[in-house]
């Protein structure tokens, strides 16, 4: 299945991708964690993103597309994928539809995950990621890790990303607003659109989804 989940900051994307990839056997691919795993390494690719994502803003298109479009030629895509956080704008969309129709393929469903603004807060507030991989994602409240600070699954210290002040995440629901959510309309027209709710226990949610993919999907 080729899959694209969408959703504001903090909507649980992550979380839901890491279960979701799982089940479906195909690879969660967050052009988030490609950016920050560019900037850990210190390639000339994280240090032109970072200004951006610490501002909250899109990075620019030409590096955003071609990064993607790259891992998802690589070969344990080739019979599908989960795409959290790309694309992220009508333009990303348009690349998007126009390398798969060349490549003869197509887009199976749009999971859109639906929560109230004082619910991303909430979540992103309390957010903690792993400082070796960051789809290792904890919630000081809703998922605490069982050693304060330290990572469930590779002993990894825990971090608050740069991006996660209040300040920033209210530029980041801005931008969600008005560039990302045009893409549900993109995607409506073209009939593959389900939407969720992404309220409830993280199981919970997982179970919503399963079942919508395979109504929807
Ligand atoms: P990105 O990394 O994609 O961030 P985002 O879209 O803002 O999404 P988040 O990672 O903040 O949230 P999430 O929905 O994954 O939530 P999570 O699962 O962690 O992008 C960051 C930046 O990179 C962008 O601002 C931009 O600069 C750049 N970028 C990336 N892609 C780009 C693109 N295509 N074009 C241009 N620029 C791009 O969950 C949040 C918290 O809630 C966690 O602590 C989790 O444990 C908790 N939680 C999750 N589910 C539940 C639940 N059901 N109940 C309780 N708690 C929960
Ligand atoms: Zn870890």
């Amino acid at each position: 299945m080729r899959i694209v989940l969408v959703g504001p900051p903090g909507a649980g994307k992550g979380t839901q991708a890491a279960y979701l990839a799982k089940n479906l056997s195909i690879p969660h691919i967050s052009t988030g964690d490609l950016f920050r795993a560019n900037i850990s390494r210190g390639t000339d690719l994280g240090v032109q993103a970072k200004g951006y994502m610490d501002a909250g803003n899109l990075v620019p298109d030409e590096v955003t597309i071609a990064m993607a479009l790259e891992r998802m030629g690589q070969p344990d895509a080739a019979n599908g994928f989960l795409l959290d956080g790309f694309p992220r704008n009508v333009s990303q969309a348009e690349a998007l539809d126009k390398a798969l129709t060349a490549e003869g393929l197509h887009l199976d469903a749009v999971l859109d995950l639906e929560v109230d603004e004082d619910e991303v807060v909430k979540r992103i507030a309390g957010r903690r990621i792993c400082r070796n991989d960051s789809s290792h994602v904890f919630h000081v409240t809703y998922s605490p890790p069982k050693k304060q600070g330290v990572c469930d699954e590779c002993g990894g210290e825990l971090y608050q990303r740069d991006d996660d002040s209040e300040e920033t995440v209210r530029t980041r629901l801005e931008v969600y607003h008005t560039q990302t959510e045009p893409i549900i309309d993109h995607y409506r027209e073209q009939g593959l659109v389900v939407t969720i709710s992404a309220l409830g226990k993280v199981a919970e949610v997982t179970e919503r989804a399963m079942a919508a993919l395979e109504e929807g999907g």
